[in-house]
């Protein structure tokens, strides 16, 4: 179905590998389209109730967008492809359902932009993050300029981009910009136990703490509003009547994601 990601449901956990290898996995026109795809499919399909993203091979999660379709491109056209990354990255930082990235090497340029829009990050030791765009007379597009700021601070964001510097696995696990650093051999099974813990909450509920910590960053919502709403939603939910019974009858719960 896809040529250049490949995905996989197991355990209601959906994995998407972005397979470029010899390029680095860099997000070519094909690769944006079919994650855009791919991640309709986790809003879409009842089964899934998680993701993952990683990179194929043991070199990078994504070495950027692919600088050869950047060649000729206008201002105009610039101004378009920023825009269509930005929407499909916003879609994945959206999802009422957890999307994480798992960093298995370099995540460089629309690759660290790409992991940044998920959840969280988790990353291999051998991970170097980057936003090298000034190299190539670039800035960030995908939404880097602010997922940056928001997750290690201004002053660390600016230095980052402006020096193209790359950061090493466990600098990123200093600056927050990852929640773990695991061997590389182990990645994917720390990504896929922490999720299948997730993937037992309340569906509902599990969405609605993504949607409050946006809430944050979204400068036309009062978070603290949202959260009010949020949580008395819950009260409307199956799921909370489940959840609240199966704790007073020292059981545990069966949540049908109602
Ligand atoms: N776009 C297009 N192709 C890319 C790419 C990108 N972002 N990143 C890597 N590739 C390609 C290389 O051109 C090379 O292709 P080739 O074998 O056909 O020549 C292949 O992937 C392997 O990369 P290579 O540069 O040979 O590997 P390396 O180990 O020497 O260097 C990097 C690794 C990541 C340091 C280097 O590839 C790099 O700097 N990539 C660009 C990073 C970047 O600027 N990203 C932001 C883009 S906005």
């Amino acid at each position: 179905m896809y040529s250049a990601i490949t995905t996989s449901i197991e355990n209601a956990l959906l994995l998407i590998t972005i397979n470029r290898p010899d390029k680095l996995n860099a997000l070519n026109k094909t690769v944006l389209d079919e994650l855009n795809s791919a991640v309709d499919e986790i809003y879409n399909n009842p089964s899934i109730k998680s993701a993952i993203i990683i990179g194929a091979g043991a070199k990078a999660f994504v070495a950027g967008a692919d600088i050869s379709e950047f060649q000729g491109l206008k201002h105009s056209e610039g101004m378009a492809l920023a825009q269509k990354g930005q929407d499909i990255f916003k879609k994945i930082e959206d999802s009422p359902k957890p999307i994480i990235a798992a960093v298995n090497g370099f995540a460089l340029g629309g690759g660290c932009e790409l992991a940044m829009a998920c959840h969280f990050r988790i990353a291999a030791d051998n991970a170097k993050f980057g936003q090298p765009e000034v190299n190539l007379g670039l800035i960030p597009g995908y939404g880097g300029t602010q997922r940056l700021t928001q997750l290690i601070g201004k002053g660390r964001a600016i230095e980052f981009m402006i020096t193209g510097n790359m950061l090493d696995a466990a600098t990123a696990l200093q600056y927050g910009l990852v929640n773990y650093v695991v061997p590389q051999e182990e990645l994917l099974n720390k990504a896929k136990s922490i999720l299948e813990g997730v993937n037992t909450k309340a569906p509902l509920a599990v969405g609605r703490c993504i949607k409050a910590a946006n809430a944050v960053f979204d400068h036309t919502k009062d978070g603290y509003a949202e959260e009010v709403k949020l949580f008395g939603e819950c009260f409307a939910t199956e799921d909370m009547i489940e959840g609240t019974n199966a704790f007073l009858e020292k059981r545990k719960p069966n949540f049908s994601g109602k």
